[in-house]
Parts: structure tokens; sequence; C-alpha cells
């Protein structure tokens, strides 16, 4: 099994269940409250610990009760703190999450004020220890630092990047990662109407990295070599929980490319992962035989 950093957000995501989505300025009751660790990176590496991995997750954290709630989880689910910035001002990052029991759709209103993780506790981290990395696209002024460190001086540890927002100058992380896992929101958001789309155009660009992008519940496409393959979504009967899905299939993907699996088995694998996440609530007992 590999030791993997994931690098990126950890949240404490509160989740209000309601029967259907509410009309704007209407008011109604949630079913039940959950309080719980969220974030893409963090649910990456709790997942991949799942998958029997030793994961540590590298990001900033408030000085403040909510934090604990997150380490909890991150020592239950054996994932290592150890390279966490603890910062004295600032709230977690939060979500406000709205889970619609009818169909498990996820809206999302997400409140930060903290700064995000630095360069310079990044470099502090000995990276020989580790098998991979994956960052989550974001805060691309530290994170292009932080990559370009890890190509220089550990050129042997491959990098994952999961591009999930447009954000000003993502471009230049693109640049450096092996793999890169674009969102379906992402391509749209630069003017692509179909994943098929966004790769064709990015295969362009990176024509000896290999890509991904997920699409909800049509599933997910990856292109390595020139050629582009395609993976349905494995719909559970009852759709219960999307929130993370994004995250599990990340996890998948680079459970399997850590054991050379070849990406049409790379796909396949995520999207049951992250189809077997939206039959239930949470992201506990994420296996698959
Ligand atoms: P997120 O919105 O969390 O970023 P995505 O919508 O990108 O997640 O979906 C990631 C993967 O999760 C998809 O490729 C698919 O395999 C799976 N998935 C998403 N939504 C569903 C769903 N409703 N049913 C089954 N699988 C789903
Ligand atoms: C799910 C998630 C939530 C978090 C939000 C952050 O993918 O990681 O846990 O609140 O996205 O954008």
């Amino acid at each position: 099994m590999a030791k993997i950093l994931s690098v990126g957000i950890a949240t404490l995501d509160i989740i209000n269940e309601v029967e259907t989505y509410p009309l704007e300025n209407q008011e109604i009751r949630a079913l039940n409250q959950v309080k719980c660790r969220g974030g893409n990176a963090a649910n990456t590496a709790v997942v991949l610990s799942q998958l029997g991995h030793h994961c540590s997750w590298a990001g900033t954290l408030a000085d403040e009760t909510d934090t604990q709630t997150i380490l909890d989880d991150f020592n239950a689910l054996k994932v290592n703190t150890d390279f966490c910035e603890i910062l004295p001002e600032g709230k977690i990052p939060t979500s406000y999450i709205t889970l619609n029991k009818s169909n498990g759709t996820r809206t999302i209103i997400h409140y930060r004020n903290l700064p995000e993780y630095s360069f310079t506790s990044f470099r502090k981290i000995k990276l020989s220890a580790f098998d991979w990395i994956h960052f989550e696209g974001r805060n691309v002024s530290e994170t292009v630092q932080m990559m370009q460190y890890s190509k220089k001086f550990y050129s042997e540890i491959p990098i994952s990047l999961e591009v999930e927002k447009p954000r000003k100058n993502i471009e230049q992380l693109l640049a450096i990662a092996d793999y890169i896992i674009f969102s379906k929101p992402y391509a749209l958001s630069q003017g692509y109407v179909s994943a098929q789309e966004l790769l064709i155009s990015m295969k362009k660009q990176f024509p000896y990295k290999t890509l991904v992008c997920a699409w909800g519940e049509k599933g997910a496409l990856a292109c390595k070599n020139n050629q582009i393959l395609s993976q349905n979504a494995f719909i559970p009967d009852t759709v219960v929980d999307t929130l993370g899905a994004g995250d599990v299939f990340n996890a998948g993907i680079i459970h399997q490319l850590l054991a050379h699996a070849d990406i049409s088995a790379a796909l396949l694998f995520a999207c049951r992962l992250a189809g077997k996440k939206c039959a239930a609530k949470g992201l506990e007992n994420l296996t698959i035989n």
C-alpha cells in the first residue's frame, strides 16, 4: 500500500436533509442535521485511507472549537495531520449543505475566511516519504510553488491534480501535474459542452498526460495516449447522497493508478466506488471487492 499526501481543504459540513428542495424565501423544516468534516482533498484522503493506504492531509485549520471535529474524524479514519497549519485567526471553512432526500442532490453554500495553506509550510514536509501527491486546484499562487518544488526535487513522485472550479491562472498547475481530473463545472465554465469536448481540447495541449473528466450521473471519460475512453456511472436503486461523489471518484482513480491499472480499469473502479457512495450517506464503508 502506498504513502499518499493530499493537499487542499478540510471543511466543517453542516448538512440539513430536507424532504424536497425549498423554493426561494420559503420556510421549511429539516428532517435532520449532521455536522461533519468535509473538503475535497480531505475527503479523498479518508477514502484512500479506507482503501488501505497511509494518507496524510496538508492544509489549514483554525484555532477554534470546530477544528476538533475535523481532527477527530481524520484520527478515526487514520489520516495523519502532522503537516496541517493551525492558524490563530479565522474560522474553519464551513459549508451549509441542503441534502435533498428525494434525489440525493446536495446544494452547497460555502463560506471561508481562513488563509490557505502556504508553500512555506509545504516545504517543511519530507516528501521523500511519499509515493504520490494529490493537489486540489486552488490557492494557485502557493500551489504552483508546491508543485514546482515537488517536480524539481522529487520528480519520481507522481502528482495528481483535481480541477474542480475555474480559478485565475489555474493553467499554471495543469502544466505541472502528471494526472489531471477535471470536473463538469470546470468544463462548462470553459465553454465545453461535454467531457469529450474538454478532453479533445486538453489532449492537444497535454498529449503526454493522463486526463480524466467526471460528468455526474453520466459517468466519466479519460484520455491517455491520444485515446478517449468512457465509463457509465453506476446509478444505485436509490440515490441517497451525492455529497463528495467527486472526491470519492478521485480516490478511486488514484488507488487504481497506484496499482498500475490501465485507465479503463481505473475509470470502472472509480465510477463503481462513487456510485456506491451515492447509495448511502457519508464516506465510510466504501470498499469494493
Ligand atoms: P461532484 O459533484 O461531487 O464533484 P461528480 O458529479 O463530478 O461529483 O461525479 C463524480 C462521479 O460520481 C461520477 O463520475 C459518477 O461516477 C459518480 N456519480 C455522481 N453522481 C452520481 C449519481 N447520481 N449516481 C451514481 N453515480 C454518480
Ligand atoms: C464535497 C465537498 C464538501 C465541502 C465542499 C467544499 O465535494 O468537499 O465536503 O463542503 O465540497 O467545496
